[in-house]
């Protein structure tokens, strides 16, 4: 499956890296268009392409990196129909979720799309680096509902190098993922 990639910042340009070590084309948004993406694209390099966030978000595989306070405009009015949804956000706001995961609000906002929780633990720069590391591989926690979305975005880490661990469900799983829970910032390497 192709990625697309709405949001083209720090962690956006991670997931392109990552998508593309694992052999994906890759579509990529901001809110500002495709012509102030030009430069970010050609350092990218080919198989990068930029695109309009409609665009990002017909392939296959659509990550999610924009700021917390910004992921509802980003996916607003969007067409949400099965694709698999990478949420890679964190929320550092000190807002009462009553008692759900960011994740989980997250998949109300785009549904119609099965939702994974993943590549939200590691800094950008972490992230992008050679995940093959001290003859290991580089861990990846992924969340979710759907057993088959979770298939794919397994696939899609293995491919670029790492070691994917399935954590669960978006409440649970999502929950240890969350900034300021026990797997946030981790960065371990599978022997
Ligand atoms: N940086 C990290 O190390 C890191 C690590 C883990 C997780 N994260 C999470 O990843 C997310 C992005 O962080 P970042 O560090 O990559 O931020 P960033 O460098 O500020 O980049 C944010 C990107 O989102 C785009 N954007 C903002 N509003 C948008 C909208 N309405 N529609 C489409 N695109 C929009 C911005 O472009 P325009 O303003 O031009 O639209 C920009 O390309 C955050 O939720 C953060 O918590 C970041």
């Amino acid at each position: 499956m192709d990625v697309g990639i709405i949001g083209a910042g720090r962690l956006g340009q991670a997931m392109a890296r990552t998508a593309m070590r694992a052999g994906r084309s890759v579509v990529t948004a901001n809110s500002r268009g495709p012509d102030s993406l030009t430069t970010v694209v050609s350092a990218l390099g080919e198989g990068v392409s930029v695109g309009t966030a409609g665009e990002a978000a017909s392939a296959g595989i659509v990550v999610v990196a924009v700021p917390w306070d910004r992921v509802s405009a980003a996916v607003q009015g969007l067409n949400w129909n099965g694709q698999v949804v990478i949420d890679a956000t964190n929320d550092w706001t000190a807002e009462d979720l009553q008692g759900r995961t960011s994740s989980e609000l997250v998949a109300d906002l785009v549904a119609g799309a099965r939702v994974v929780k993943a590549a939200n633990t590691l800094s950008a720069e972490v992230l992008e680096s050679d995940p093959q590391q001290a003859g290991g591989r580089r861990v990846i926690f992924i969340s979710g509902d759907d057993a088959d979305a979770k298939a794919e975005v397994v696939a899609l880490f293995q491919n670029a190098g790492f070691a994917a661990i399935d954590l669960g469900d978006l409440a649970t799983g999502g929950a240890m993922q969350q900034i300021h829970h026990p797997l946030a910032g981790v960065n371990l390497i599978r022997l």
